[in-house]
């Protein structure tokens, strides 16, 4: 299966770097959002981030051209998917939206198009449930910042078939990245792995262990890890780290996976990170 015309569900940023590397390697791109504040912000920011690729002389201005004419924004599902081979969805990590979103997607979406999602701790083969395609219902995990970071976790469902895995794993190729298929148990393998050792680092910041930018110095110079976990954590969103940890925790009910006090603390105070100014750091 061919798949040339594209629609991203989520205009945050992990949905405007996906439709930024759609167009950028030849997809028409239909990105979709209930909020017209948030598309217009979305196209600035993929211009931005093309821009920086211009100067830094990875493509060509005409490139950059001709990835912002395949771009078109769209505030209604219905409307932005109806000729689409795949549908990305990138909206916040709540299950009772996405089961809203991909019911819509699976009404109006044609039959035979490929429904992804690039969520990051919700069960692929439930949000396939939520369809009448389970088939054809699949994890694409992209990461942040998306034009830079070439991994792709492909998931696939219970009832996903080899048919989609491909297709899917062809397109990350073509988008130069790689994709690792990966089944689907909470948090995958990324977040199983990565969100650990965030947490010990934030058990290490409650414990008096060492201030916050040694964490981070021992991890950068000791480990070569190009962001401390704390500068990585504030980066990913403290909200968002404390509700993988939570999907580890009680999903696989291991209490290697609690989600330290502190990191609790800093989300109901609203510090979460560098999208709040606050989190582990301050940031202008
Ligand atoms: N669009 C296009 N290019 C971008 C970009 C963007 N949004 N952001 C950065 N770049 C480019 C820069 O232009 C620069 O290009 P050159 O190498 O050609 O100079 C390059 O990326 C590096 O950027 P910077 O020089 O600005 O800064 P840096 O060297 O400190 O790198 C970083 C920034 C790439 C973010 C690096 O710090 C890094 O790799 N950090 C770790 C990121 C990470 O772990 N992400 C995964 C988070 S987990 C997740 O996303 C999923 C989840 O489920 C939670």
């Amino acid at each position: 299966m061919t798949i040339q015309r594209t629609a991203v569900v989520g205009a945050g940023t992990m949905g405007n770097g996906i439709a930024h590397v759609l167009a950028l390697h030849g997809r028409s791109v239909t990105l979709i959002d209930v909020d017209p504040d948030a598309l217009a912000s979305a196209t600035d920011t993929i211009a931005g981030n093309l821009d920086r690729q211009v100067g830094k002389g990875h493509i060509e201005a005409e490139e950059k051209s001709d990835a912002l004419d395949r771009i078109s924004t769209a505030t209604d599902v219905a409307a932005g998917v109806d000729d689409v081979d795949l549908v990305v969805e990138a909206v916040p990590e709540e299950k009772e939206m996405k089961a809203e979103i991909f019911g819509a997607l699976d009404a109006h979406a044609p039959e035979e198009a490929v429904l992804a999602s690039n969520t990051s701790s919700i069960s692929i083969t439930w949000i396939g449930a939520q369809t009448e395609r389970p088939g054809q219902v699949i994890g694409m995990h992209f990461f942040n910042p998306v034009p830079v970071m070439t991994l792709v976790e492909v998931v696939r469902g219970q009832r996903t078939t080899d048919a989609t895995l491909d297709a899917v794993s062809g397109l990350a190729e073509d988008l130069d990245k790689n994709p690792v298929e990966v089944e689907d148990y909470p948090g995958f393998v990324s977040n199983r792995v990565l969100m650990p050792m965030i947490n010990e680092a934030i058990f290490c910041v409650m414990e008096g262990v060492a201030e916050p930018d040694n964490i981070d110095t021992v991890m950068t110079l000791g480990m070569n890890h190009p962001m401390g976990p704390l500068t990585l954590a504030d980066f990913i969103g403290l909200d968002v780290c404390l509700h993988i940890l939570e999907v580890l925790h009680d999903e696989l009910g291991d209490d290697k996976y609690r989600p330290c006090p502190l990191l609790r603390r800093k989300v109901t105070a609203g510090e979460l990170g560098r999208k709040a100014g606050e989190g582990f750091f301050s940031y202008d």
